[in-house]
């Protein structure tokens, strides 16, 4: 399979450039493991992140022919019917260099939905078992298998063109998590922050994080249930 990928020093190089190697990889191999070939036996300046190798610490996410990935779960199989695979950074961050991206813009993102006593729990709440009926536990378990790999904002045309201040599919998946949490007691204040000038209103439905999440979630749908809970508290507050 050939592989052509993305490369960029910004101590050395004026602009990124793409290089090409060819490599004899058995269809069932990860794309992680062919950058760790290219890496080891052809360049080994190569830089790329990844850790558990698993599909769980999310950090191995670039651009595979196009589409936010992870490299630890698509396999060359995958891209048979293409003539090259087409290794890029995730879309949307800074690159740092080659496939190595700043996720900072990520995170500040995820923090920005948490309201400021975030995590004081009192002690009432923490002397006490926190029940949750299955029922509860099923508005939230979509969620809740979020890995932060921050594929899907990577690949959100909102981001990527029209509102690049956006707090992203991501972060809006991680409020409804909290606010449609039963047991949570903070989520007016949750719901406020969302709300915000760049929160879930600017998301205009594209599907795109839903087509490229690595979990499998429905990532526009908990968008959708979210904005109709919070259409239903902006209407008892007027
Ligand atoms: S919703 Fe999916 S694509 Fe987005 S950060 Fe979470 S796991 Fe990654
Ligand atoms: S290396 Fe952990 S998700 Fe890919």
């Amino acid at each position: 399979m050939k592989f052509v990928v993305f490369r960029f020093d910004p101590e050395i190089d004026e602009e990124p450039r793409y290089e090409t190697y060819d490599l004899d990889t058995p269809p069932g191999m990860r794309i992680l493991d062919c950058l760790n070939i290219i890496r080891e036996e052809h360049d080994p300046g190569l830089s790329f992140r990844y850790s558990c190798g698993h599909g769980i610490c999310g950090s191995c996410g670039l651009t595979l022919n196009g589409l936010a990935s992870l490299a630890c779960q698509k396999l060359v199989k995958h891209y048979e019917r293409s003539p090259e695979i087409k290794v890029e950074p995730l879309g949307f961050y800074p690159v740092i260099k080659d496939l190595v991206v700043d996720m900072e813009p990520f995170f500040q993102r995820m923090r920005a939905i948490h309201p400021e006593n975030w995590g004081k729990i009192s002690p009432v709440q923490v002397s006490k078992q926190l029940h949750q009926s299955q029922e509860d536990h099923a508005l939230i378990v979509d969620a809740i298998k979020c890995i932060m790999c921050g594929a899907c904002t990577a690949q959100c045309p909102v981001m990527l063109d029209e509102d690049p201040e956006f707090i992203g599919p991501a972060a809006v998946l991680r409020a409804k998590r909290y606010i449609f949490d039963t047991r949570m007691t903070d989520t007016e204040e949750r719901k406020r922050a969302i709300e915000s000038p760049h929160g879930v209103w600017s998301c205009d439905t594209r599907w795109l994080c839903t087509k490229v999440c690595p979990k499998g979630i429905q990532v526009t749908n908990n968008i959708l249930d979210l904005k109709a809970v919070l259409k239903k508290y902006s209407l008892s507050n007027k």
